[in-house]
C-alpha cells in the first residue's frame, strides 16, 4: 500500500518544538517501510493546493497526518485534515472537527464543562472585561498553541481582581502572539498523561504516566518550554516520567482512565490521543488538555506509554493505520 507521510513544513531556524515533526516523519516512515508499505513524504504549508497536488501525485491509499501547525501556528491544525476529508483521501488520526474542537483549549474547556468532564476554572483574557469570580493562583497559557510554547515560571501569577486580570492581559499579549490566551486556575499537585491507542476492541488506555517534579524548591512545578525541549536544562532533567505506581494509587488511576475515555468519546477521537491531567491535593483529577495528535517520536510520552504497555512502534503505527478512515482498504 502507498502511504504518504504528510507533515508541516519546518523553517530551518524553527525551535526544537517545531523541528520535532521531522523526527516523527523520519521515524514513522521507517516504521511504515518495516511494515512493508511504500512510503512517500510531503511537506504542507499555506499553499494548500500545491501540497494537495503533491499528495495526489503519489496516489496514496492513506495519508499519515503529522501536520501539527501551519505558518508557525497550531491554530490551523485542522486545515489539512479538512481538505483531505473534502478530497476523499483517507488519513490517520482524528477528524478535522475533532482536532479543531480539542486543540483550541477554550473551546475544549467549554465542551468538557458541558459533558461534566472536570477542567480547571479559567478567566478568558481575550475578553476586554475579564471577570474574576475566584481570586487565586492562575497559569497564563495560549488557547491554541501547544508544546508548552511560551510557558515559563512567570506564567504562574496571582489574580485577585479584574485589574490583575487586565494587567495579565497586557503583559502576556506580546508572548502569545495569536491573541488567544487565558488564565487557568493553577492546580498544585501531581501531573499525569494518559495515552489512548485505538485497537480492534475500541480505544485502549495505555499505562498511565506521571511526571515527577524533583528539586523544584519554591519554583512552580510545571512542564514549561525548557522542561520539554531543552535537554540540558535543569527543568528537563528534573521532570522524568514514571509508570510505576503503588497500590494506593489504584483508585486514582482508574478515575483518570475513565475520564480519559470520556474525553475520547465526547470529542470523537480516532486512532490515538493523549490527555494531560493535574490531580489536586484532594486527589481530584482535572483535565488540562486533550491532544488529539500527540507527538509520536520515540522519546515522547505516547511511545513511552505504548512501550510500557507492551506495544512497539510498529504495532502502534499499524493500529493507528487500521483505525483510520478507510479500514476496508487496509485489509
Ligand atoms: N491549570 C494548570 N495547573 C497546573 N499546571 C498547569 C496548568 N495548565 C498547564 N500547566 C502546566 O503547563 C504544562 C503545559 O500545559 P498544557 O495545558 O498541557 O499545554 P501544552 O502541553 O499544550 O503546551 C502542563 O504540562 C503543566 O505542567
Ligand atoms: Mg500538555
Amino acid at each position: 500500500m502507498n502511504v504518504c507521510v504528510l507533515h508541516n513544513e519546518v523553517a530551518p531556524d524553527a525551535g526544537p518544538d517545531e523541528q520535532d515533526v521531522l523526527v516523527q516523519a523520519a521515524e514513522i516512515s521507517e516504521a511504515l517501510k518495516r511494515l512493508g508499505q511504500a512510503v512517500s513524504r510531503t511537506a504542507a504549508d499555506l499553499e494548500c493546493a500545491r501540497a494537495l497536488a503533491a499528495v495526489r501525485r503519489h496516489s496514496p491509499c492513506l495519508v499519515f497526518n503529522l501536520v501539527e501547525s501551519l505558518a508557525g501556528s497550531d491554530a490551523l491544525i485542522h486545515v489539512y485534515p479538512g481538505l483531505l476529508e473534502a478530497a476523499g483521501i483517507p488519513f490517520t488520526g482524528s477528524s478535522a472537527a475533532a482536532l479543531f474542537l480539542s486543540s483550541n483549549k477554550l473551546i475544549a474547556k467549554r465542551l468538557m464543562a458541558c459533558a461534566g468532564i472536570p477542567t480547571p476554572a479559567h478567566i478568558d483574557l481575550s475578553d476586554c472585561r475579564p471577570r474574576v469570580s475566584a481570586p487565586g493562583t492562575y497559569i497564563v497559557k495560549s488557547a491554541t498553541e501547544h508544546a508548552s510554547a511560551g510557558i515559563d515560571d512567570d506564567c504562574v501569577i496571582e489574580i485577585a481582581s479584574a485589574a490583575d486580570a487586565d494587567a495579565a492581559r497586557t503583559t502576556f499579549a506580546r508572548r502569545f502572539r495569536q491573541g488567544l490566551f487565558f488564565a487557568e486556575a493553577f492546580i498544585r499537585g501531581r501531573e499525569f498523561n494518559l495515552s489512548i491507542l485505538e485497537g480492534p476492541g475500541g480505544p485502549e488506555v495505555l499505562c498511565p504516566a506521571e511526571i515527577i517534579f524533583g528539586g523544584f524548591g519554591e519554583r512552580p512545578k510545571i512542564v514549561g518550554y525548557s522542561a520539554k525541549w531543552d535537554a540540558a536544562s535543569s527543568e528537563y532533567l528534573h521532570t522524568p516520567r514514571t509508570f510505576a505506581f503503588g497500590e494506593s494509587d489504584r483508585g486514582l488511576l482508574e478515575s483518570l482512565k475513565t475520564t480519559a475515555l470520556a474525553c475520547w468519546r465526547e470529542f470523537g477521537l480516532r486512532g490515538y490521543a493523549r490527555v494531560d491531567f493535574r490531580v489536586d491535593e484532594d486527589s481530584r483529577p482535572w483535565v488540562l488538555e486533550i491532544n488529539a495528535n500527540p507527538c509520536l517520536s520515540s522519546d515522547a510520552g505516547f511511545m513511552a506509554a505504548a512501550h510500557a504497555s507492551g506495544y512497539g512502534p510498529d504495532s502502534v503505527i499499524e493500529r493507528i493505520m487500521a483505525a483510520s478512515a478507510q479500514e476496508g482498504a487496509l485489509s
